[in-house]
């Protein structure tokens, strides 16, 4: 259910999830290589979850690396491994500092074993750290995380709720997303936490994810709060609740 927190007469989603769309067109566009738009997505992404936090935002989850996008041209995918190796660190220490926790959510069995270290390094050191979760989404695809969920389930031998297949998830301990924001153009999930966005405001931009700022994000922020959610009640039932409450 919704958790939103009010702030200047506008509601914060507690949850934002981003698929960071529209890297490679950026870069082509300017007739750069592709890996320029990759490394300009890295900053822009430091940026925006960082504005989310300073915004009251409790969690931001990012589509960084689809199981999909893995069988994209070697030379691209060892770049962007490459961005992990170098920049992750630094990442990681910036949410640190404010007390953030670092989560991979994903298969990190498909990454090579250096790049798993990095990111598990992360996760490590934050793992006490509560004022922000901040869950980074590498070699992740929806339908394989909820495969592993249910076979989860039956290696127990237990049958799953609803409830007990969230659990199962890696995205464990933080409330679905509030809002899910594509940038890029496009108007599609490609995968991504496809249980989780069930009840998700979904917002499309048609900016290339290095071109998304702060103050896109704001507009987005401000539409998610304008939005009416139901959550399959009718509109008199949401205002006698509010009224209850
Ligand atoms: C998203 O940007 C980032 C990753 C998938 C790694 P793309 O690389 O998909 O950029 P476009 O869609 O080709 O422009
Ligand atoms: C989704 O973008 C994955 C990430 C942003 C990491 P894609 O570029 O892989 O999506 P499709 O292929 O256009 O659906
Ligand atoms: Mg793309």
């Amino acid at each position: 259910m919704a958790h939103s927190k009010i702030s200047e007469g506008i509601k914060i989603p507690e949850h934002i999830a981003v698929i960071m769309d529209g890297n490679g067109r950026w870069a082509q566009s300017r007739m750069m290589p592709r890996m320029m738009g990759h490394k300009q997505g890295f900053s822009r992404m430091i940026e925006l979850i960082e504005y989310s936090f300073k915004r009251g935002v409790k969690c931001v989850t990012v589509y960084a690396l689809s199981t999909e996008n893995l069988k994209r041209p070697k030379e691209e995918i060892e770049g962007l491994f490459n961005l992990i190796r170098t920049r992750f660190g630094e990442l990681a220490d910036r949410f640190i500092k404010h007390n953030s926790r670092i989560r991979v959510v994903g298969d990190l069995s498909l990454l090579p074993s250096d790049v798993r270290e990095v990111l598990l390094d992360a996760e490590k050191r934050s793992e006490h750290l509560t004022e922000f979760t901040l869950n980074v989404a590498l070699a992740y695809g929806g339908r394989a995380e909820l495969v592993r969920a249910v076979n989860l389930a039956v290696e127990k031998g237990e049958k799953v709720t609803e409830e007990g297949l969230s659990k199962l998830l890696y995205t464990d301990g933080v409330p679905d997303p509030d809002l899910l924001i594509r940038t890029g153009k496009e108007k599609r999930l490609s995968n991504f936490l496809l249980y989780q966005s069930a009840y998700s405001e979904l917002y499309f931009s048609d900016k290339m994810f290095p071109d998304f700022t702060a103050k896109d994000l704001d507009l987005a922020i401000e539409e998610y709060s304008s939005r009416v959610r139901r959550f399959g009640k009718t509109d008199e039932q949401k205002t006698q609740e509010k009224q209850e409450r």
